[in-house]
């Protein structure tokens, strides 16, 4: 029975195989064997549960919508990017990009689709910079030349074509739903307007949508997006056509050229997802797989976990275990202000970087009773705040199929503004690249030429959708947060290490150490006065900031094929395990 079920899983991967490069949908021959699979008493069986976790119910409601007509997670994983495109606009839109992490169970596939945001053609290193050489942060903040080329689109056209069963038409549906009948807006959505108001009311249009006669409109009431609604219609019809060629595509660039912007039809023809290999590794039993550059989020993971491995945690008190921790990160993003960048554009050490023996270097000048000055690694200090920005959802069916997605337009609201015509509001993802030496992005990060803006390339990002697996569980996670991403997912990690459930990782209280500025950086509640005042005694700069992060975590139990899933309380999501076929 075992070599028959081995004979016939070789099939479906073979024809997987052809379907995937002949581009066509639900082969017969694909189905005919997967009913043989289950026939013969293979593991290979419909998934009949699924666990999502996203940042608004609607759009974990759209997964399951999905789930229920057929789909498999990736056409579920489509339906939650465009619905939260449309119900969390202040996160993520198909004016943004992201990164979508898969695990395929039946060829054990792992893969990042980037759909991350290009430098425009006409970009260019010194854009950003005043006449006395200093970053002018209005610019990549606000505004349409803060707008990188958008990858959205894109990423749901190949998750759909390449990974999904439906058609993405009829994955769009939802999202086309709410974006035509509109959805009832909620305190999250009211306190991010409050953030970016005074943009948004720079451009009338921008205004007449989202806000209600220039002020934050009440709770509950209904933001509709027919415009938005109609380009999720072309794309539908359309494909990857719908949004970078034709009526959409021109009134994008119209649209960035009114104000000076550069982008031409030319950039938007040019755009490719690529797919890439995710960072893999391990921390003590468990496989770590997550973001791979563009994003810095797999690589200062696994390096800050490297380090972690030669410490141990749980021979030392509460206050030295979060000394160490920070040490761990401000070494870890140090090599990130270093070393990283776009690797379609620069060499990367990556193979050094997530190196055991490399770590264990690094580990060796971490002192327990003393915070290590940033002046001993070398760098520069420039400060700045954190955002609110990008969103995450996880989503994972009982035979271990699973998308890990973290998706942005950066800072709520992106650029503040809506290409007329389109209901596309714009990023403003270029501001990740290093616009000026000595100069921090809007999280505070620094880096060198590595993330210098060139033409269609693509900003480095902290995004880090990760899956987390051991001898009994298999956990899905990620989160929003701009720079604190990173930290984020170290401290869910650890903490399911300890053994904890999701409902414990979105619940970990945060603090978080970037290397520069110097200082540990922790959320209301997230330290005690005893271990501010016990790390302030090591040496540590300490500053409190408001509760930040907005986690989504799914989990499979390998022994029992039970599922769980988790929305951080922090945020207004939804996380729910449920049936989808009998
Ligand atoms: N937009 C935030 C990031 O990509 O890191």
């Amino acid at each position: 029975m075992i070599s028959a079920c081995i004979l016939v899983k070789g099939a479906v991967m073979l024809s997987s195989f052809w379907k995937q490069n002949k581009g066509v949908k639900n082969s017969g021959l694909a189905s005919l064997l997967l009913i043989l699979l289950s026939i013969t008493g293979c593991s290979v069986k419909q998934p009949h549960q699924a666990a999502i976790a996203s940042a608004h119910p609607l759009a974990t409601q759209a997964g399951f919508e999905i789930l229920r007509q057929g789909g498999n997670v990736y056409d579920a994983a489509v339906a939650i990017s465009a619905a939260l495109a449309v119900v969390e606009p202040s996160g993520s839109g198909l004016g943004g990009g992201g990164f979508w992490l898969l695990h395929r169970e039946y060829d054990n596939l792992d893969i990042m689709i980037d759909g991350r945001e290009k430098a425009p053609l006409a970009a260019h290193k010194n854009m950003f910079l005043d006449t006395k050489g200093n970053a002018n942060k209005q610019l990549s903040l606000n505004g349409v030349l803060a707008a990188g080329i958008p990858g959205m689109p894109a990423g749901l056209v190949h998750l759909s074509e390449k990974y999904g069963k439906l058609p993405l038409a009829t994955s769009l549906q939802p999202a086309i739903r709410y974006a035509e009948q509109g959805f009832a807006i909620d305190t999250r959505h009211q306190k991010l307007l409050g953030f970016r108001k005074n943009i948004l009311n720079q451009h009338p249009e921008t205004a007449a949508i989202f806000l209600a006669q220039g002020e934050i409109p009440d709770k509950d009431s209904l933001l509709q997006q027919r415009d938005l609604a109609q380009t999720l219609k072309h794309m539908a019809k359309h494909g990857k056509q719908g949004f970078y060629a034709g009526s959409v595509a021109d009134k994008l660039v119209a649209a960035v050229q009114q104000d000076n912007g550069i982008w031409t039809l030319d950039d938007l023809l040019n755009y490719q997802v690529v797919e890439r290999k995710p960072m893999t590794g391990s921390y003590k039993n468990i496989k770590i797989t997550s973001a791979a550059l563009p994003s810095s989020g797999g690589i200062v993971l696994l390096e800050a976990l490297n380090i972690l491995e030669n410490i141990d945690l749980g021979a030392v008190n509460n206050i030295t275990r979060k000394h160490l921790i920070s040490e761990a990160m401000r070494r870890a993003y140090h090599d990130r202000a270093l070393y990283l960048g776009d690797t379609d554009y620069v060499d990367v050490p990556v193979d050094r970087l997530i190196n055991k023996y490399y770590a264990q270097g690094l580990s060796s000048s971490i002192r327990v009773d003393k915070a290590l000055p940033n002046e001993y690694l070398t760098g520069h200090t420039p400060e700045k705040q954190g955002g609110r920005n990008t969103t995450h959802f996880s989503i994972i069916d009982n035979e271990g199929n699973r998308v890990a997605a973290t998706l942005s337009i950066n800072f709520p609201f992106g650029a503040g503004l809506v290409a007329s015509g389109t209901g596309v509001l714009l990023n403003n993802e270029m501001d990740d690249f290093v616009s000026a030496k000595n100069s921090g992005n809007g999280y505070g990060l620094v880096g060198g030429d590595a993330n210098a803006i060139a033409p269609e390339k693509r900003m480095l990002s902290s995004m880090t959708p990760t899956f987390l697996e051991n001898s009994g569980r298999i956990a899905v996670l990620g989160t929003p947060g701009g720079s604190r991403i990173i930290s984020m997912v170290l401290l869910a990690t650890l903490d399911f290490t300890a053994g904890n459930s999701p409902e414990s990782w979105v619940k970990v209280k945060r603090f978080h150490h970037q290397y520069i500025p110097d200082q540990i950086l922790y959320e209301k509640g997230g330290l005690s006065t005893r271990e501010v005042e016990g790390l302030q005694a090591l040496g540590h700069q300490l500053k409190q900031t408001y509760n930040y992060g907005n986690m989504q975590a799914v989990q499979l139990d390998k022994n029992n094929g039970s599922l769980s899933a988790a929305s951080d309380q922090r945020g207004e999501g939804q996380a729910s395990v449920q049936q989808i076929h009998k």
